[in-house]
């Protein structure tokens, strides 16, 4: 190795050990409404929360708290009467050919871990509960939530205003998806404890969209104590 790069990587090293982490638990919220409600209209998305990306973090300190705010999020939405809609992504292709990407696909080098529904790497990471007949779970084979699959049609359907979000990672199903439904007009709330850059972060990637990207579009950034106070103020969700 050269002496430059080697000189490069430490500092990399050193300036990743020192950047903001990606979830220190300090992302601003952009929202200051002390009575924040969803509505009835809206609808909780869960993205991407499969064993490939959450088992890439499941033993650091932020990848614990994310996985422990996220489920007890999910947990919460579940207990209201009634349950609004949530809805679940997951990653995986047709069959084991991967009808979906082509060897041209760029996002075909993102999932070339990742197989066909039956992979366990595809499947949702256990700590994330889904409502049996009640709760959707999407297939999708690129970034946005709603590529290739009835996301917008439900969304439609179902008369839904509000979308909130969580998932990993952040600069991935995350910004893509709030960009996309902002454009549809939905009212875009990202929980900031909810989502993560997969392994690594630098440099502050996490922080930069959360507080940087998001806010400037503008959709909302808000706190996981924010969302779960919501969520009770909420009217009886329309589902
Ligand atoms: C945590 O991250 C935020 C966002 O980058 C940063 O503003 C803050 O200074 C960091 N706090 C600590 C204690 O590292
Ligand atoms: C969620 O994030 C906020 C702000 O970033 C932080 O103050 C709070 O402690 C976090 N909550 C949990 C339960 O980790
Ligand atoms: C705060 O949120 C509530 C409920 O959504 C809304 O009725 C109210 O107008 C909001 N207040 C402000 C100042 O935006
Ligand atoms: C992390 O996640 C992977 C994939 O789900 C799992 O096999 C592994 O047991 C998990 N490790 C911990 C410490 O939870
Ligand atoms: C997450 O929950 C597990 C199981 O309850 C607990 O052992 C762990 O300490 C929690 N992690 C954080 C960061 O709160
Ligand atoms: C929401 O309501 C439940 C059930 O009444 C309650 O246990 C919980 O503490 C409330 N949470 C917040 C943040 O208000």
């Amino acid at each position: 190795m050269h002496y430059l790069s080697l000189t490069l990587s430490v500092l990399a090293g050193i300036a990743a050990a020192q950047l903001p982490g990606y979830d220190n638990g300090s992302i601003p919220s952009t929202v200051t409404n002390s009575s924040l409600s969803f509505g009835r209209h809206y609808a909780v998305l869960n993205l991407d929360l499969i064993n490939a990306l959450v088992g890439s973090l499941n033993t650091t300190a932020a990848g614990s708290a994310f996985i422990n705010n996220t489920a007890a999020w999910i947990d919460a939405v579940h207990a209201q009467k009634p349950a609004p809609l949530s809805i679940f992504t997951r990653i995986y292709f047709t069959n084991p050919k991967k009808p979906e990407v082509g060897p041209a696909s760029p996002f075909a080098q993102v999932a070339a871990a990742l197989g066909d529904a039956t992979d366990p790497k595809t499947e949702l990471y256990p700590a994330f509960k889904v409502k049996p007949n009640y709760d959707v779970m999407l297939q999708k084979s690129r970034y946005y939530a709603g590529a290739g699959n009835g996301l917008e049609e439900i969304l439609r359907a179902q008369q839904i205003d509000t979308v909130i979000l969580s998932g990993i990672r952040t600069s991935g199903v995350i910004l893509s998806t709030v960009y996309r439904l902002f454009d549809l007009d939905y009212k875009v709330y990202v929980i900031a404890n909810n989502t993560i850059e997969t392994p690594s972060d630098a440099p502050g990637i996490n922080a930069a969209i959360l507080e940087g990207v998001i806010p400037k579009l503008p959709a909302s950034v808000i706190t996981i104590e924010q969302a779960m106070a919501a969520l009770n103020r909420s009217g009886p969700a329309v589902y």
